[in-house]
């Protein structure tokens, strides 16, 4: 595995690799990697021969400063876990790099309206500047993004569709802790008590789940017994509850063919997000988280 810290060894390297005939499997994080990033790269070994991550904690996409100077990094950590999963090259770069003299950003109507979106202003217009920059530095064919970031995830779809980016999005299962917890770099925050409160989350998704499965559909009723669910957790805040459409991320008042219903909600200073999507296949309903 290869580590290197500018665009211009990234693309000498991206370069031979495609010489070589491999198709290039990118996966971007911020490092302190978990189970959920090393999926993410088994995912992408499937689909392309040559494998990129890059790690960069990126501070324009955070809208509290200290959520941005308490975001957990390891960047020694990161290399092991990074070359045991079979990472051909790690694209760590410093804030130099990356941003000099920056006027540029990428940002998107519409499906940043709400979820996240609505919650932490900036976020987005952050991400998508940087993993825009991020596939122009990697040209990668494949990304791959977790389902946990439902928002991100559907958003960058419709991003490298927009900006006729020449390469396929992937969004992976989200992976869990054995409790259902699903993983997150910040998980590592949570106290105790906090994280046995954050199970409330998968116990209100499972429960949404159930009632559909008994053939609720009305978004009112379901979000109502999601954060009765989840306030049995006494999360310190709850950010949103909602159920949006998969194609647009507007709420929707009923579940339909695909939907996304998502959560926020805090335990302590640590803001945890899960979702579940609703597809509907051959007049049945189905749910993945
Ligand atoms: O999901 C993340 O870790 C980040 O938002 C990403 C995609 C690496 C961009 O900084």
């Amino acid at each position: 595995m290869q580590t290197v810290r500018t665009i211009e060894e990234v693309r000498s390297i991206v370069r031979s690799a495609r010489l070589d005939g491999k198709g290039i499997g990118f996966v971007p994080t911020m490092g302190y990697l978990h189970r959920g990033h090393t999926s993410l790269v088994e995912h992408s070994k499937k689909l392309s021969g040559f494998q990129v991550m890059s790690i960069f904690v990126n501070r324009i996409q955070f809208n509290d400063a200290g959520d941005f100077s308490r975001y957990p990094r390891d960047l020694e950590r990161d290399l092991a876990v990074a070359r045991d999963c079979g990472v051909d090259l790690v694209f760590a770069p410093g804030d130099d790099e990356m941003y000099r003299d920056r006027r540029t950003f990428v940002d998107m109507e519409l499906l940043t309206d709400h979820l996240c979106g609505a919650h932490r202003p900036g976020h987005f217009r952050g991400v998508f500047t940087v993993v825009s920059k991020l596939f122009n530095i990697v040209l990668p064919d494949v990304a791959v993004f977790g389902q946990k970031d439902i928002q991100q995830a559907v958003s960058l779809e419709k991003m490298v569709m927009d900006l006729d980016f020449p390469l396929k999005i992937v969004i992976a299962p989200t992976v869990r802790e054995e409790d259902g917890l699903a993983m997150s770099s910040r998980n590592k925050h949570l106290d105790p008590d906090e994280r046995r409160r954050s199970l409330c989350i998968i116990r209100s998704l499972r429960m949404a789940e159930g009632m559909i499965a008994s053939g609720e559909r009305s978004a009112r009723k379901i979000l109502s017994e999601v954060k009765k669910e989840l306030s049995t957790g006494r999360p310190d805040k709850i950010d949103y509850a909602s159920l949006v459409r998969y194609s647009d991320l507007q709420p929707a008042d009923e579940i339909s063919e695909r939907s996304v219903l998502a959560v926020a909600a805090f335990f302590g200073p640590t803001r945890l997000i899960d979702n579940m999507i609703v597809e509907e296949r051959e007049g049945k309903f189905s749910c993945v988280y």
